[in-house]
């Protein structure tokens, strides 16, 4: 892989919802110095750097990503001050910082939007796309129009996602400057690399119908990260490229755009749609993962390894077990993913097996996007009906506080969490886990060690060796003479019988420092060394 990225290939990035990490002042809601208070737990674990959801000046209409101001931090976060103190902090423990940008829409408390809404021809009054009519039917994807009428400026303005979340227009080039100086605002301050939010929306097909993949995206994109201050930083793009010869086009060294992106395919296993769930088989991950691997692979390109985000609830309740087996399977997934060659991402709880909470009210949830989706739910689906589909998909189930202990707020705040904690926080939470003999956060952190500890596990080459339809994967990694073979077991017990899975092995979750047989239990697996 190119010099350019193959760094990342050792990356363990851990991806952090601020407002639901650590609280630091009691006041329910997390916050810079409860994630400073963390970083030393993160190193342990095995991390090298944090990527933080946004933390900006926010209305919270939808908790952050509505941006007031992409220079100040969120009063309820911290100041500025505890922001780089934050930097500083990460970075004498040789960890890096991710930013979140999001670069498509403000919120319509930016100054920006609030200039941009008084007349038609003010300096600002192009930023955002203001039409007298409706061009489209457009849909937001919270639900409803994506065109919101202004009473102030008589026209519509784009939304793609909360009415307090207007889209910005690219096709302005003073945009364009003013994005380009934020990003260069937090890499002066020492930020080195961003998770760019909906990047694949920044360029619209007007008036076309589709408001992502524009023909000037790609420009846009260099146009922020093809520059002095920008060519060495980390960047991941949300995007939903379809084929690998669209991510080609966004990341291929050569063209100056992404280092990678999150591909989203493997998370549509185990629904039918956001909010309806239809069990999903190991070996469907598998085939999805394996896949995009070996595309990513030929094409030299980094692939991102992750299972979990603060947008889809958690894998385990869609793949895997989250009864007697949450522990067998929890692992199995995480052996299956993270020994792959790419750039790691865990998120907040994912190294404790996190799975859904439950409540029998929608006033315990609190996201836009479940609120309008229950409203919506009800015309068609009674309201326990409706209350399960939410309970199933709200982006709240990763969203609820850190489960650290089992005290009554968890160990999050002292005061009242902003949102209802986990509803199984007494059980299921950090310290239970590590006490556990079946310890979820214990086997993460040996993976991670043994990636930091075998070139194989981070450069080396990845060859699949299970066949399509097999009832469980296999797989090597290798880097000069160094070979591994990790075997993992699929739902059900059975034989497994291939070469060179015998003998001592580096990593087991059924505790095993060698096999030497072909038995393996449900989502048993093996690390062996060829
Ligand atoms: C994707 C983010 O991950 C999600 O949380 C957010 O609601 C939308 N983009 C809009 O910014
Ligand atoms: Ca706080």
């Amino acid at each position: 892989m190119t010099e350019k990225y193959r760094d990342f290939l050792g990356w363990t990035i851990y991806q952090i919802y601020p407002r639901s990490f650590q609280d630091s002042n009691g006041d329910g809601i997390g916050d810079l110095r409860g994630v400073i208070s963390r970083l030393d737990y993160l190193k342990d674990l095995g991390i090298n750097a944090v990527w933080l959801c946004p933390c900006y000046k926010s209305p919270n209409e939808d908790n952050g990503y509505d941006i007031a101001d992409y220079r100040d931090i969120m009063d309820e976060f911290g100041t500025m001050a505890d922001m780089k103190a934050l930097i500083s902090e990460l970075h004498r423990r040789d960890m890096k910082l991710i930013l979140d940008l999001v670069p498509n829409h403000t919120s319509t408390q930016h100054r920006w939007f609030r200039e941009s809404r008084k007349s038609r021809d003010n300096p600002y009054s192009d930023y955002y796309y203001w039409f007298d009519c409706p061009p489209n039917d457009w849909k937001s994807c919270f639900g409803g129009s994506a065109w919101q009428f202004d009473p102030a400026r008589q026209q519509y303005y784009l939304h793609s996602y909360a009415v307090g979340q207007a889209d910005l227009n690219w096709e302005n080039p003073t945009v364009v400057r003013e994005m380009q100086e934020v990003v260069d605002f937090w890499v002066d301050l020492g930020a080195d690399g961003f998770r760019i939010d909906v990047i694949d929306q920044i360029s619209k097909d007007f008036p076309g119908d589709r408001n992502c993949f524009g023909p000037r995206l790609h420009e846009y994109i260099r146009d922020l990260f093809d520059r002095d201050s920008t060519r060495k930083l980390f960047t991941v793009g949300e995007c939903w490229a379809g084929d690998i010869a669209e991510v080609r086009r966004h990341c291929a060294p050569e063209r100056g755009e992404l280092s990678t992106l999150f591909q989203f395919d493997h998370l549509n296993v185990g629904r039918e749609d956001k909010f309806t769930h239809r069990p999903g088989p190991m070996a469907e991950l598998w085939d999805i993962l394996r896949n995009w691997e070996e595309k990513m692979q030929e094409n030299d390109l980094l692939y991102s390894l992750f299972t979990d985000n603060h947008d889809n609830c958690w894998l385990l309740e869609r793949v895997g077990d989250t009864g007697p087996l949450r522990y067998a399977s929890a692992t199995a997934i995480a052996a299956m993913v993270y020994l792959m060659r790419g750039v790691c991402f865990l998120y907040q709880g994912q190294e404790i097996g996190m799975v859904n909470p439950h409540y029998d009210s929608i006033d315990d949830f609190n996201d836009v996007e479940s609120k309008n989706q229950y409203t919506e739910l009800l015309e068609e689906y009674s309201r326990e009906e409706a209350l399960e589909k939410i309970n199933f998909g709200s982006r709240d189930n990763n969203r609820r506080p850190m489960c650290w202990d089992g005290s009554a707020q968890g160990g999050f705040t002292t005061g009242k969490p902003w949102i209802p904690l986990h509803s199984a926080h007494a059980t299921l939470n950090l310290q239970a886990d590590q006490a556990s003999k079946q310890s979820v956060w214990r086997f993460y952190r040996d993976l991670l060690h043994l990636r930091k500890t075998h070139p194989a596990l981070t450069t080396g080459s990845f060859r699949a060796i299970s066949q399509p339809g097999d009832s469980y994967c296999a797989y090597e990694r290798r880097e000069g003479a160094e070979r591994l073979l990790l075997v993992c077991n699929f739902e059900k017990a059975g034989t497994i019988d291939l070469p060179g899975a015998s003998g001592a092995v580096l990593l087991s979750n059924y505790g095993h420092a060698e096999k030497t047989d072909t038995h393996y239990e449900p989502y048993e697996m093996a690390l062996f060394a060829l």
